[in-house]
């Protein structure tokens, strides 16, 4: 095991860039792959569940390639051009590319194999596998719906009317790739609004996709089989990783940080309204938009936090933060409650359980419910002191690494493995900016 310790840090400060948005890279690539022609993609996450999302659509038969100057380069095979696998998709740990990849390849006359690490093999796939199915893709899954997965796909799909039965934008991408090779118009409604990279990117490549807000929520409307051009695509900086140097400024006495080209889009900054809500100093500087995406620098230094209600609401826009809030929620001052968070016992990990054993295990007072948790902070640092289990979960890898830089004892974390999924270079930032996260040796 890849066992660290993280000490607690007197100073925390300087300026640091992030890893490209996951979210974001996962796409361009599915969407530049859908594409004629050469798209160049910069600012790409090489992260483990990216390259897993890269090794999948070789195998479908698109070139994917890294350019001597750190660009990448995707030969797009165009709508509904895609090969059948020679091989078993392995996705590792990355629920997005298995999910938007089911999509596409619903969409195409031939069968594919997904397998996935012990994490992604207990992730439910009935979510995307129910539209699919209404769309007329076949599927079969051990346990009905879990990994091992086979597609059965068809270029003949319906173009169907899916009403979200979860804020999810993994499902609603799934859906708009399989409709991209569908004669007519899919439509998604969501009953709250989530990341919209998809929709973005495919009218970036020349789709014509439609999106309307009316009483039932967001109705996105795609128009099948377009044909979509290579494009330039910059991918910023992931706010999902950045919220891990953010907080860790946030706790730690006497920090400043900048945390430079930051991706800004208004559906992934649920964490930014919840902080400053607790009382925290963030600056936007440099705010513009970069091709399709809005970006910016984060400026935030070590305040006092209040806890907060967090209405269930705000979730989809801050879905991958709530291990990072709890951190920060556990530093503040009273109780924070996140309200309907069902959803974070469908990730990486079962993210409630994880965040409660683990600031239990740090001294820290917690009550979970089935769809809930509350964080007593008592407004100083925890005691700490925990051994945590990271449960292949690389957010709560980060996180329990970051509460360790304000705890009074130190905190050690099993296996920082996952967090390459993500965050490559973690650990190596991090120190750079001040923290001591050590690695131990194992005899
Ligand atoms: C993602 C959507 C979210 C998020 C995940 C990335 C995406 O999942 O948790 O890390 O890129 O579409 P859900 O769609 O399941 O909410």
């Amino acid at each position: 095991m890849n066992f660290v310790t993280s000490n607690r840090v007197e100073t925390f400060s300087g300026k640091l860039t992030v890893p490209g948005d996951k979210s974001i890279s996962h796409r361009a690539m599915i969407v530049g792959a859908s594409a004629v022609g050469e798209s160049t993609i910069n600012g790409l996450l090489e992260g483990q569940d990216v390259m897993a999302t890269a090794n999948a659509l070789r195998f479908l038969g698109a070139d994917v390639a890294k350019n001597n100057d750190g660009s990448w380069s995707v030969y797009g095979r165009g709508v509904g051009g895609f090969l059948e696998s020679p091989a078993v998709l392995d996705m590792g740990n990355s629920g997005t590319g298995t999910r938007l990849l089911m999509g596409l390849v619903a969409a195409h006359p031939f069968s594919t194999i997904f397998s996935g690490d012990a994490s992604l093999s207990a992730r439910p796939m009935g979510r995307v596998m129910g539209p699919l199915q209404r769309m007329g893709a076949g599927f079969n899954a051990r346990d009905g719906e879990t990994l091992p997965l086979t597609v059965h796909g068809s270029d003949i799909l319906r173009p169907v009317t899916e009403e979200l039965a979860v804020a999810s934008a993994q499902v609603k991408s799934a859906i708009l790739l399989a409709g991209l090779n569908t004669r007519g118009q899919t439509t998604v409604i969501e009953p709250l609004p989530t990341r919209n990279h998809t929709e973005n990117l495919l009218a970036a490549f020349g789709a014509e996709i439609k999106i309307e807000a009316n009483e039932q929520g967001n109705v996105i409307t795609l128009t099948g089989q377009p044909e979509l051009l290579a494009q330039q695509v910059s991918i910023p900086g992931d706010i999902s990783s950045a919220a891990f140097p953010l907080v860790a400024g946030l706790i730690t006495p006497g920090a400043r940080i900048v945390i430079e080209n930051v991706g800004l889009n208004p559906l992934r900054r649920g964490l930014l309204d919840t902080l400053a809500e607790m009382g925290a100093h963030i600056e936007i500087e440099n705010n513009h938009t970069d091709e399709v995406e809005p970006v910016g620098d984060l400026s935030v230094a070590f305040g006092t936090l209040q806890g907060v209600r967090v209405p269930a609401k705000r979730a989809p826009s801050m879905i991958d933060e709530y291990p990072i809030l709890a951190v920060a929620a556990a530093c503040a001052e009273g109780q924070t409650i996140f309200e309907g968070v069902s959803e974070l016992r469908q990730k990486e990990s079962d993210r409630l359980c994880a965040i409660s054993e683990g600031l239990a295990a740090c001294g820290v007072e917690v009550r979970e419910t089935e769809d809930s948790i509350v964080i007593i902070g008592q407004g100083k640092a925890p005691r700490g002191g925990g051994c945590i289990s990271s449960k292949l979960d690389h957010r709560i890898a980060m996180a329990f690494l970051v509460l360790g830089m304000a705890t009074i004892n130190p905190i050690v974390m099993d296996d920082i493995a996952p967090i390459d999924t993500s965050f490559p270079g973690f650990l190596e930032t991090m120190n750079g900016l001040g923290c001591d996260f050590r690695k131990e040796v194992s005899s």
